[in-house]
Parts: C-alpha cells; sequence; structure tokens
C-alpha cells in the first residue's frame, strides 16, 4: 500500500479522516477540508504543460492536478474538457464600474455553462473511484445542471432536488435532459440541501454539493487559470457572485496554497457579492462576523437566493485570509450589471452580473481604487437564464420599463422589411 497522502482535515478541531468518507462533516460541526502532502511545486511546471489535445491534459482542472488530486489515478477522470475559460478585457465594462481596465473571467463558458463543471470533474471523479452509483445534491439550477451531466458520463444515476418554482428552465431542462431525476421540493434551497445532507448521511447516495471537499479542490482552478493567464501576477481583487460560498471557500484556499507553493508573491482581496435579498454573509461581514444569522432569501438572481450557505465558516476564514470584504447589491443593480455585460457581447445570467455590480458598487463607496487591477468572474452562461432576459425587453420585469423595441412582427414582404430597417 502506498503512503496515504490525501486526507479530510477538519480546520477548527484538526481531526482528520480519509478521503473515501461519506461524511464530509467532523464530530465538531465543521465542515472537512481537503488536505494534500504537496511536492514541489513551481510555475514551470504549469506553464510547460501545452494544452493537450487529449484528455486529461485537456481539461483546465486536471492540468493543475497536482494541486487538485495528486492521488487520484489519471484513469479514473470524469471529465467534459473543462475549465479553459477566457479572461477578457472589457473596456465597455470597466467604464460602466468606473474602473481604468477590468478582467472579465467567463465561467459561463463550462461545457454545461457554469463554473460547477470545475468542482464536479473533481468531486464525480472520487465519487465513482470510491464506488458510487448514485448521485444527489440539492441546488438552485446549475450544480444540478453539472451534476446530471457529470454522472451521466460517469454512468451513475442522478437525483437533483431543486426549490420549486424557483429554478431558471434553463438549467432544468439540461437535468431532465442528462438523464437526471428532478424532484421540487415544496420550499427553498435551503430545505432541500438539509434534505439531501441528511439522506447523504445515510451512506446511500453520494453527495455533489459543495459541501463535499473535493467539489472545492476542482473550483480552486478558477483563480489558478486566472493566475496563470496573468503570467502568475496577481491583480489586486477577485471579485465574485457569492451564494453558499462554495467558491469563497475555494478561491479562499487557493490563494493559501499558492502563496505556501510560491506560485505567487502576494495574494489578492476577494470581494463576496450577494444579492440584498440574499445576504447573510455580507450582514455578518459587516459586523465583523460577530453574528451571523441564516434569512429567508429572496432575489431575481435565482442561482444565490441562499439564506443559510453552507460553507459559511469556511468563507469567513477566506474573507479573513485576504483582506476580503463582502457586500450586498440591489436587484436593479444586478440588472443593469446584466445589461452591460450581454451588451458587451459577453452576456451571462443574472447571478453572476452580481460580480461587475459589486465591483461598481466598491468604486462608488472608495473602497476599490479605479487603478487597481480588478478580475470579475462570471460564473453562468446568458441561455441559463432565457426568461429574464427575456422578460426583461419585453418590458415585463416589474420595476423595470422595457428598454428601446427591438423585437416586433413584420409582414413577409419588402416594404415592411425596408420600413423596420429605418430608424435602426
Ligand atoms: C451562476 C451562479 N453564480 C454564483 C453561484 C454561487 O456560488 P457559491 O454557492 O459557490 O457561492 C451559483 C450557485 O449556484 C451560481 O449558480
Ligand atoms: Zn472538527
Amino acid at each position: 500500500m502506498p503512503a496515504r497522502e490525501t486526507l479530510l482535515r477538519c480546520p477548527v478541531c484538526a481531526s482528520s479522516a480519509a478521503p473515501e468518507s461519506s461524511e464530509f462533516e467532523c464530530s465538531c460541526g465543521e465542515l472537512y477540508d481537503v488536505e494534500h502532502a504537496f511536492g514541489p511545486l513551481d510555475r514551470a511546471l504549469f506553464d510547460s504543460r501545452p494544452r493537450s489535445l487529449r484528455a486529461p491534459g485537456d481539461s483546465g482542472v486536471w492540468r493543475y492536478r497536482e494541486l487538485v488530486d495528486p492521488d487520484l489515478d489519471p484513469a479514473a477522470v470524469v471529465s467534459l474538457c473543462e475549465g479553459n475559460t477566457p479572461l477578457y478585457d472589457a473596456p465597455d465594462l470597466a467604464r460602466f464600474a468606473g474602473l481604468a481596465a477590468v478582467g472579465i473571467k467567463h465561467e459561463g463558458l463550462n461545457p454545461t455553462g457554469s463554473f460547477k463543471d470545475r468542482g464536479m470533474t473533481a468531486a464525480v471523479s472520487r465519487a465513482r473511484a470510491a464506488g458510487a452509483r448514485h448521485a444527489i445534491c440539492a441546488s438552485t439550477g446549475n450544480t444540478a445542471a453539472s451534476m446530471a451531466a457529470f454522472a451521466a458520463r460517469a454512468g451513475m444515476a442522478a437525483t437533483v432536488v431543486v426549490p420549486d418554482g424557483a429554478v431558471a428552465w434553463g438549467k432544468l431542462s439540461q437535468a431532465l435532459a442528462y438523464g437526471a431525476h428532478v424532484l421540487m421540493v415544496r420550499g427553498d434551497f435551503d430545505a432541500a440541501m438539509g434534505l439531501v445532507r441528511e439522506e447523504a448521511r445515510a451512506g446511500r447516495v453520494a453527495l455533489l454539493n459543495s459541501a463535499n471537499p473535493f467539489r472545492v479542490e476542482g473550483q480552486k482552478t478558477i483563480v489558478l487559470e486566472v493566475l496563470q493567464q496573468l503570467a502568475w501576477d496577481a491583480p489586486d481583487w477577485i471579485v465574485f457572485p457569492a451564494g453558499n460560498l462554495g467558491n469563497c471557500a475555494a478561491f479562499g484556499k487557493a490563494l493559501r496554497e499558492a502563496l505556501a507553493l510560491g506560485l505567487i508573491e502576494r495574494v489578492p482581496r476577494l470581494a463576496a457579492v450577494q444579492a440584498a435579498g440574499a445576504a447573510p454573509f455580507a450582514t455578518a461581514y459587516d459586523n465583523g462576523f460577530e453574528r451571523y444569522e441564516p434569512v429567508v432569501a429572496d432575489t431575481l438572481a435565482t442561482a444565490i437566493r441562499i439564506g443559510a450557505p453552507v460553507s459559511y465558516a469556511r468563507g469567513v476564514r477566506s474573507l479573513k485570509e485576504t483582506r476580503g470584504v463582502a457586500l450586498a447589491v440591489t436587484d436593479d443593480e444586478i440588472l443593469a450589471a446584466k445589461v452591460a455585460v450581454d451588451r458587451a457581447g459577453l452576456g451571462a445570467e443574472p447571478a453572476s452580473c452580481a460580480a461587475l455590480a459589486g465591483a461598481r458598487r466598491l468604486v462608488r463607496d472608495g473602497r476599490m481604487a479605479p487603478t487597481e487591477r480588478v478580475v470579475c468572474v462570471l460564473t453562468g452562461n446568458l441561455l441559463k437564464d432565457p426568461d429574464t432576459t427575456r422578460a426583461f425587453h419585453e418590458g415585463r420585469l416589474a420595476g423595470h420599463p422595457a428598454p428601446p423595441e427591438r423585437i416586433r412582427t413584420i409582414d413577409a414582404d419588402q416594404r415592411a422589411l425596408r420600413m423596420a430597417l429605418e430608424g435602426v
């Protein structure tokens, strides 16, 4: 037997568990982190690794395998060629936010259209290697779509548990198409989360939410890829939407490890942006993390309509270690940012646009300098939530006037076309 190198470790009481454990929670109540015994690693390893045309080297997650899951047999990887997403320079969006420049990391260009694919490849690979046959998750939609795809790829059954009536249909239709069983819970996301965690504890199903620490390991690569795209010259800020705080946990861990390994010389500040109607983390930040109260969440950005984030403690640690901030933006601010993101030709679902809205708010409040180097993460694709986009453009979104009429029906004749073209 080779020496075991990967462990699950409790960040609070330091007790450990085997990586095959189906229990992701320490007896003290805290979620386990994955702990690796890294060998010597440097930038040259990743820079010398040309993007391969073949799996698993073609994946923007497994390119960093020494940092994600060094013990996993490469033959056990379940991949859809995730990651490798662009970091756009976006002058229009910089102007919108009041910044000199901004980098846009578009995670909506992953195989199932959201960043979730990065964590899912890592966690499904581990689950299948441990013999799991049935994957389960609670979801606001994107986790469901991603898990269903990776479970299909792995030959596993999939059940997704979602809040009834509060998930964008683009996402649910993906889960159905990939073959998942969809359970609509009469309750919110937080209720669904409680149900699946309890069920996973019984050991009959493999939990694929970000309480699963291998999800966090995969999601670290969003930050690793940004750093590599910037030639390891870390930006001043990384700004991202925050719901269950899986990304907040993952980004902090990625930066902690990258600094310890000497991949970077300094750590960017993290900015976790919540929707005002679903902002327990931002509220706790405002009181110095002395009090934390879950809320009943409500926002048009359904992906982050989460009132009791599972990775709260890990999120706090990430902000403390990076001089990070948490803030809330209104649905109006999110929508204004979405119009800008969409019109810039990049496009994203509403929740994603909270990142740019957050950067704009930080600049307006004087907490972010216009000359600072900022990367905003767009977490999900425009096509995920066509209903909101359509409702906005048809003037059906409460409180939002319709933009100039750009959708019309015309007769099939030349004159009608010519008339329509006038004034465009
Ligand atoms: C598009 C999108 N953005 C952001 C988030 C929030 O991510 P986290 O739960 O890691 O905070 C989600 C979660 O479902 C999401 O789907
Ligand atoms: Zn513990």
